[in-house]
């Protein structure tokens, strides 16, 4: 019988993280004080993150040794599984190999643990008490709880509304974690209160929500503040499931032609394919894929530029391909991918055209998940699905081509708390949304007085 599960053992856990900024073609542009025009400096962030997060941020490090107290909470759930998808390969009927990396193992249910547990741990050791976060679709916002549960930490979670009611259960799972959560935009911050003035009926969104949780910690001494995807620290942490992974191809006896991943900030895509970029910097041919959804098109529509990382300007700007910080994304069922801007890290990859991204309608990504599900039993969350749905392109592409390619894709999450996104879909009730040009001319108005990037 040929093998399925490629599986490494707790002792070949990776022991560092990657740092691709020492490898980048082109350097990242700097973040500026959005006062000042000037590059933010260690003082400037020290009232939001550990001074540990502050380095890691700027570090050109190749690589960043992983904290034991880390290693151990890790030791949890990773290494995780990489599977080859036998049976979805047989259910389209392609010549090509698929191949995904599972980070549904987690206990919350995502890759988000393996960043929340390292946030967590930093903070702990340079003495805050408590942190605050935004969360889309649930999982950053269960990850983090979990993780400040094992570390013994307080922890605040502001939800994006629409999420809020669409996901009880995730709402469940957090509190279980002893986390307080409160759906965004909420009365409990300046920001999220000048929003409900202009728009009582908000859905909210991932740059409102990061309003209100920057806002919560810049205005207490014991907080700090958390962000699940986008910065250079954060990405970094997730390189785990990309170096697990090269190890479980090799088992395969395998290396992938294709790299696939959804893309909401961009770290689940990164922990899985930054550490491939770097065999792709180093002369390796590999197709790097970003998978997004069609109603918030941050990679192939949006513009390189600096932006606010959240809708009320608290944030430094961040060079970044973006949509605009006042763009509120239709309410799709993907909840982690509606934000309006992307990690720099990725965006400077696509500028060099290391990347590549496409963007689908989510009744064609539902579909994939479904057929997905039909052959290897795993239900997707609905971000990870676009990931899916990029694969089965690529495999198409290839058959076209009348080509045998290895691809790999990262099942970033499971689905088992997006059920009723699912009840919409089988109903027939999903509506299918691509960013309107007037919409995305709009929010990008927003934009227009900010520093352009070189
Ligand atoms: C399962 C899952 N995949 C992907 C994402 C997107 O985030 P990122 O682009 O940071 O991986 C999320 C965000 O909530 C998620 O829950």
């Amino acid at each position: 019988m040929s093998q399925t599960k490629f599986l490494l053992q707790e002792s070949e856990l990776p022991r560092r993280w990657y740092n691709i900024r020492s490898d980048m073609p082109t350097a990242p542009q700097p973040v500026l004080h959005p006062g000042t025009g000037q590059p933010v400096g260690p003082d400037d962030l020290a009232p939001l993150f550990p001074m540990e997060l502050i380095g890691q941020e700027v570090s050109e490090e190749p690589e960043i040794a992983i904290p034991d107290e880390v290693l151990e909470i890790y030791s949890l759930w990773r290494p995780t599984p990489l599977f080859r998808a036998r049976r979805l390969e047989e259910a389209i009927g392609t010549r090509s190999r698929i191949f995904y990396k599972y980070e549904g193992v987690s206990p919350p249910g995502s890759h988000k643990p393996n960043t929340a547990v390292a946030q967590a741990f930093y903070n702990k050791r340079e003495g805050r008490t408590r942190l605050s976060t935004e969360t889309g679709a649930g999982q950053w916002g269960s990850a983090l709880a979990f993780a400040c549960k094992l570390i013994g930490l307080e922890c605040k979670v502001y939800m994006v509304r629409v999420s809020y009611e669409q996901k009880p259960a995730r709402r469940s799972m957090i509190k279980a974690w002893g986390a307080e959560i409160v759906p965004s935009p909420s009365e409990e911050t300046q920001s999220g209160r000048a929003i409900l003035e202009e728009h009582s009926d908000s859905p909210g969104s991932l740059g409102i929500a990061i309003s209100e949780a920057v806002e919560d910690a810049a205005g207490r001494e014991d907080t700090a503040y958390s962000l699940g995807s986008v910065l250079n620290h954060v990405l970094l942490h997730q390189t785990v499931i990309g170096q697990e992974a090269l190890a479980q191809m090799e088992l395969a006896d395998a290396f992938p032609d294709v790299v696939i991943g959804c893309v909401g900030g961009g770290s689940n895509f990164a922990g899985l394919a930054f550490p491939f970029l770097r065999e792709k910097i180093a002369g390796r041919e590999i197709d790097v894929l970003a998978c997004e959804p069609a109603a918030c098109p941050t990679l192939t529509r949006g513009l390189f530029a600096y932006d606010f990382g959240d809708t009320s300007k608290l944030t430094p700007l961040v060079p970044m391909h973006t949509l605009g910080h006042d763009f509120v994304p239709a309410p799709i069922h993907a909840g982690g991918l509606r934000y309006h801007g992307v990690a720099p890290l990725i965006s400077q990859l696509v500028r060099d055209e290391l990347i590549r991204a496409e963007a689908y309608l989510q009744n064609d990504v539902f579909a994939s998940a479904v057929l997905f599900a039909g052959s290897e039993g795993i239900l997707p969350a609905p971000e990870a699905a676009h990931a899916i749905h990029g694969t089965l392109h690529a495999a198409k592409a290839a058959d076209e081509a009348g080509e045998e390619r290895t691809i790999l894709f990262n099942l970033s999450g499971h689905g088992h708390f997006d059920m009723a996104a699912y009840d919409n879909y089988f109903a027939g009730k999903l509506k299918d949304v691509a960013l309107d040009e007037d919409e995305m001319s709009r929010a990008l108005e927003a934009i227009e007085s900010l520093p352009s990037p070189a």
